[in-house]
């Protein structure tokens, strides 16, 4: 009898654990490659290896980068078992062959699916058979899921994204779950326990006003930032071809200020030099990855100018100097005064400019930092990026 009591105390417990994603994973913003900004639709088992092989050879996968994402329009239908059906015509290896080729790389996959009955381009999506998904992924090997919002009508989005958190903890293979709600429904109030990344807007597009837009509207969202979940302002269109390249090192440089996952959205297998210098620019990208996992806050907006702080671990800290304006500006910086910023208060200790060294993050040289005043002439559009170096 009493063993009996036991065991119902037993399942009790456990079948009302709380629900949960996998604990863990990203703990710096996650960074790779998704099909979408540059291909749309036009997805293929070819596309796919080549953008694999791309990434290990030219540098990208030492810089970091790690997810392969295929985007919308991979699945084509259901069977009568209610299993996805992968398009065959271009993916005619299926997706586990395609897995297992970007994990010979030292690389890991994801795929894409939505929330709603159907994905964005009208392919079928995941309300109802989240489950029964959540365990093809994983018998995919698959890493990571980006999981939209399309024709989801009046579903609620929390429960929805945590049916699919559910589902992906019960088919046992951990897996990233990244969010694509656009910021609809405030999910930095309630993502956290949810998924890894959440989108904060709409859509980007590949030009300087609208990208633009799009910082602004992290402004507020500093704070919910944070390692194993970040608000995510959509994937990079570095290299796509819609703004000059001083407005793509900008692009790059912002999102990693924010903490934001580096996600290229470029042809990797045909880029120019200056591309892939951006992408791959090791102190600005060490910016982004760093271990306290802020995001960076606006010190100043001064309209057209703007500081941007990003406190970094061991007492380090990033500054972004910012002209949004359209023609060139200089501007005199106080040294001190960026290095004991703080977003609630101005600290004294422990920042003393003896202790530091500055480096420019996009000129790979060292700010002489003897006098308090320095001179910076910023071109439009363009950024300037310190980081105040502890001396060891
Ligand atoms: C939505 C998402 C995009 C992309 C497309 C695919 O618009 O926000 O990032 O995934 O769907 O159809």
């Amino acid at each position: 009898m009493k063993s009996y009591i036991l065991l119902i105390l037993f399942s009790v417990i456990v079948f009302n654990l709380p629900a949960q994603k996998f604990k863990n994973l990203a703990q710096t913003p996650p960074m790779g490659w998704n099909s979408w900004n540059k291909f749309g639709c036009d997805v293929s088992e070819e596309l796919i290896m080549g953008i694999a092989d791309a990434m290990e050879s030219n540098g990208m996968k030492d810089a970091g980068y790690e997810y392969i994402v295929i985007d919308d329009c991979w699945q084509v239908d259901r069977n009568e078992n209610g299993e996805v059906i992968v398009d065959k015509e271009r993916f005619p290896h299926g997706m586990k062959f395609l897995a297992d080729y970007i994990h010979s790389k030292g690389l890991k996959f994801g795929i894409y699916s939505c929330a709603g009955t159907k994905t964005c381009q009208g392919r079928p999506g995941g309300r109802g058979y989240e489950f029964q998904d959540a365990r093809t992924y994983a018998s995919w090997d698959v890493d990571y899921l980006k999981y939209d919002w399309c024709y989801s009508t009046t579903q609620n989005a929390k429960a929805s994204y945590e049916i699919m958190r559910d589902a992906l903890y019960k088919a046992g293979r951990p897996i990233v779950f990244s969010l694509c709600e656009w910021g609809q429904n405030k999910p930095w109030e309630w993502a956290e326990d949810v998924g890894h990344l959440w989108r904060t807007t709409g859509d980007i597009v590949d030009r300087w006003d609208a990208m633009m837009a799009i910082f602004d509207a992290q402004k507020e969202l500093a704070n919910y930032a944070a390692p194993g979940h970040w608000n995510d302002p959509d994937m990079l269109e570095v290299g796509n071809g819609g703004m000059t390249t001083e407005e793509y090192r900008t692009h790059f440089s912002l999102w990693c200020m924010l903490a934001s996952p580096l996600m290229a959205g470029n042809d990797l297998q045909n880029m120019d030099k200056e591309t892939l210098e951006i992408l791959t620019n090791k102190e600005m990208i060490a910016i982004n990855q760093d271990t306290l996992g802020k995001q960076a806050f606006c010190l100043r907006d001064n309209g057209d100018y703007e500081i941007w702080i990003k406190k970094l671990a061991g007492d380090e800290k990033a500054v972004c100097l910012l002209n949004r304006s359209d023609e060139e500006k200089t501007f005199e910086v106080n040294l001190p005064v960026l290095l004991k910023s703080n977003d609630y208060y101005w600290a004294t200790d422990p920042y003393k400019m003896k202790d530091y060294k500055i480096l420019d993050v996009w000129e790979k040289n060292n700010v002489n930092g003897d006098k308090d005043l320095i001179t910076v002439t910023l071109p439009s559009h363009s950024v300037k990026v310190f980081r105040f170096i502890k001396n060891k």
